[in-house]
């Protein structure tokens, strides 16, 4: 045995080394093949060298020689082949890449491949591949939950404090309106845009109003319990009433929300009174049907109304009083326009009669006064009064009953205030929005 020079290093002792080596290859080993997600050792062009036994349960088969030295895309069966071809390659900036693959027995799995390289670009790379098919379903599911939440606050926003904002919008986009006609200084293409806007506006507040009422909502279904507000239906719906008449009335109804953004609640509301109040008296029928429509187009006349007498937050002037008295004259002129239209003409001319001859414009007293006027007299006052308007706030519905019933057989007919008080647990019903 050749003796050892005293400067040389001394040989390391192999055989006390090599057992933990041993042991920590194995342990490392025991650690990759313990790992729930797939773990490869991929070389540059592809091939797969090593797996773990992830990678075998996934692949469903034992025999390692069926998977070493294939590429990865020839066992994943994966929709974005290139993109992972990329990703393998070094090609791909990115690191990770989400892919559908599809699986034995044809199930579909998300997988996420994560690449691991090394310093050169010659080394081998671990490819870590994790399932996240359950991860993307709770995904899912939660989005879907979020989604639903919002459009039920979107919803309720809607339906409790849409006024304000409409308010806002509409008195923005008239103002904005009036200042364009009046300044001339403004160059003719902002001068357009800016027009564009006020009008846009106008759309979307009428748009609003019209989703003001539950009830008149168009609706889509998002899932199976939650229904999207559609607005874009909402506006194009042939009608804002629930009663049969022409595209015109709606256009000229439109016109006048612009003007007086109560007018279509009071109008729906007046029809849908008038009904409850038909029928209290034993009216059905076709005749029940025109009272509606009746209630429904009574103020049409107020279209001719200059906005200053109409959105004027005061006592009207004795003048302008004058004015806004000629509205039941010019609403029945313009139904008389439309043929089938007659008793609603005849409505709209004498919804202002008193019973006793003291309303206006003819001071048609009793009977003279066609009796579809005397319910919707009724059904006009008690919305009127019971919601807030330019002029005046609202009074409570429990004083507005009390003068209806003490202004029987003078301002109203007594026969109609029956019917009414009869039927005002359904007209409650209707204001509480629990009748539609
Ligand atoms: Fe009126």
């Amino acid at each position: 045995m050749k003796k050892r020079a005293s400067n040389e290093p001394a040989t390391p002792v192999v055989a006390d080394v090599n057992p933990v080596l041993e042991l920590a290859k194995k342990q490392l080993e025991q650690m990759i093949d313990l790992n729930p997600d797939i773990i490869m050792l991929i070389d540059n062009s592809g091939r797969i060298m090593r797996v773990n036994k992830a990678f075998m349960i996934f692949a469903g088969s034992s025999d390692y020689k069926s998977v070493l030295g294939h590429n990865v895309t020839e066992i994943f069966n994966v929709r974005r082949k290139s993109a992972l071809e990329k990703l393998i390659s070094g090609e791909s900036k990115a690191h990770s890449i989400e892919c559908e693959a599809n699986i034995t027995g044809g199930a579909t799995k998300n997988l996420l491949f994560i690449a691991v390289t090394g310093e050169k670009k010659s080394d081998l790379k671990v490819v870590l591949v994790k399932d996240i098919t359950e991860e993307k379903a709770t995904g899912r599911r939660l989005e879907k939950k979020l989604k639903m939440q919002a459009v039920e606050e979107l919803t309720g926003a809607l339906m409790h404090s849409i006024n304000q904002p409409l308010t806002v919008i509409t008195v923005e986009a008239q103002l904005m309106g009036m200042a364009i006609q009046r300044d001339k200084i403004i160059p003719e293409e902002f001068q357009r845009s800016l027009a564009d806007i006020a009008e846009k506006s106008l759309e979307i507040a009428a748009t609003l109003q019209k989703a003001q009422s539950p009830v008149d909502y168009q609706t889509q279904q998002y899932s199976e319990t939650v229904n999207i507000v559609d607005l874009t239906r909402t506006y194009r719906s042939s009608s804002f009433f629930d009663i049969e008449c022409p595209e015109a009335i709606d256009i000229t109804y439109e016109a006048l929300a612009m003007h007086d953004a109560t007018a279509l609640r009071h109008a729906q509301m007046c029809g849908k009174v008038s009904a409850l109040i038909a029928e209290a008296m034993g009216i059905d029928g076709e005749k029940a049907a025109t009272i509606k429509r009746c209630g429904t187009l009574h103020d049409i006349g107020k279209i001719c109304i200059p906005d200053i007498i109409l959105q004027k937050p005061a006592a009207l002037s004795a003048e302008e009083k004058k004015t806004m008295m000629k509205h039941p004259d010019l609403g029945s002129r313009l139904l008389q326009k439309l043929t089938g239209f007659e008793i609603e003409a005849k409505v709209a001319l004498s919804h202002h009669e008193f019973f006793n001859g003291q309303g206006y414009p003819h001071g048609l007293r009793g009977a003279d006064i066609p009796i579809e006027a005397r319910i919707v007299a009724v059904a006009d006052v008690f919305d009127a009064m019971a919601n807030s308007r330019h002029y005046h706030t609202a009074t409570p519905q429990a004083e507005v009953i009390e003068y209806i019933i003490k202004n029987a057989d003078t301002q109203f007919d007594p026969l109609v205030v029956k019917a009414f008080k009869s039927t005002l647990d359904d007209i409650k019903r209707l204001y509480t929005g629990l009748l539609s």
